[in-house]
């Protein structure tokens, strides 16, 4: 059995004291959820507030990017042992956003992954197809290929220990969710990918969460699927009372 992700990621919103609000409200709702892991990736300057806020529960406090060389001169960077340090256990790779804006690249997303693991955090690899893709029926292929040079070069041991996120970027801050139909195909197609490489039992194994306009009113059906182990959601993760009944779903 897989146990289900619930993931926030809060992109460049909200500051200390709007993250420390936000955690009073949200730990009594989420207090009983245990069919799930819980985990909120908020920005670098809200690590220390979020991971003192969330001391005592069992909600996992990520960082939505990191940089693969442990200390250096590198200005504006962040490293893997520094977000372990400041007491997170996850971390968001390869994030659409950071491929369309910040030049991170299939292999850029493997360096981070590495690195990631290398610091004892869980990466959360994300994936997806734009929407050209898409509409030129080049869905599968566009995945395989960030499968094949952004994963697929980890080695068992080490992907055993990631997570996957697909996330359409069509679907990203849009309103349009994949159907649960479209979204369970490209988990099918990812996990497809998984069982050539590394075999059934890993393809098995692998968490694969959905992401893109991941909403309280469409989590169960997304959830309902058997392929969906876990969502990935930006905008609804933002308000307790969102995020709560989108964990409690
Ligand atoms: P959204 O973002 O839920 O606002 O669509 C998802 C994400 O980018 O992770």
């Amino acid at each position: 059995m897989r146990k289900p992700i619930m993931a926030g990621n809060w992109k460049m919103y909200k500051n200390p004291a709007e993250t420390t609000a936000f955690f009073e409200k949200f730990r009594p709702l989420v207090e009983k959820a245990e069919h799930c892991e819980v985990v909120i990736c908020p920005p670098y300057t809200d690590i220390a507030a979020a991971v003192a806020a969330a001391q005592g529960t069992r909600i996992g406090i990520g960082a939505q990017d990191l940089y693969w060389v442990k200390e250096g001169a590198f200005t504006g960077e962040v490293s893997g042992p520094m977000i372990k340090a400041c007491g997170c256990s996850h971390v968001l790779v390869g994030h659409s956003e950071r491929r369309q804006y910040f030049e991170e690249t299939n292999a850029t997303v493997l360096q981070r992954t590495i690195a990631a693991m290398d610091a004892g955090l869980t990466p959360i690899v994300c994936v997806g197809e734009k929407l050209a893709d898409r509409e030129s029926g080049e869905t599968e292929a566009v995945l395989s290929l960030q499968f094949r040079g952004g994963i697929a070069l980890l080695s068992p041991e080490q992907f055993a220990r990631i997570v996957i996120a697909y996330e359409p970027v069509w679907a990203i801050g849009t309103g349009k969710t994949a159907t649960p139909e479209i979204a369970a195909d490209a988990h099918r197609a990812i996990r497809g990918q998984v069982r050539g490489h590394y075999g059934a039992a890993a393809g098995d194994a692998v968490r694969i969460l959905y992401g893109g306009s991941v909403k309280p009113d469409n989590v169960r059906v997304l959830m309902a699927q058997p392929e969906i182990d876990g969502v990935l959601v930006g905008g609804a993760s933002l308000d307790a009372n969102s995020f709560a009944s989108i964990v409690n779903f």
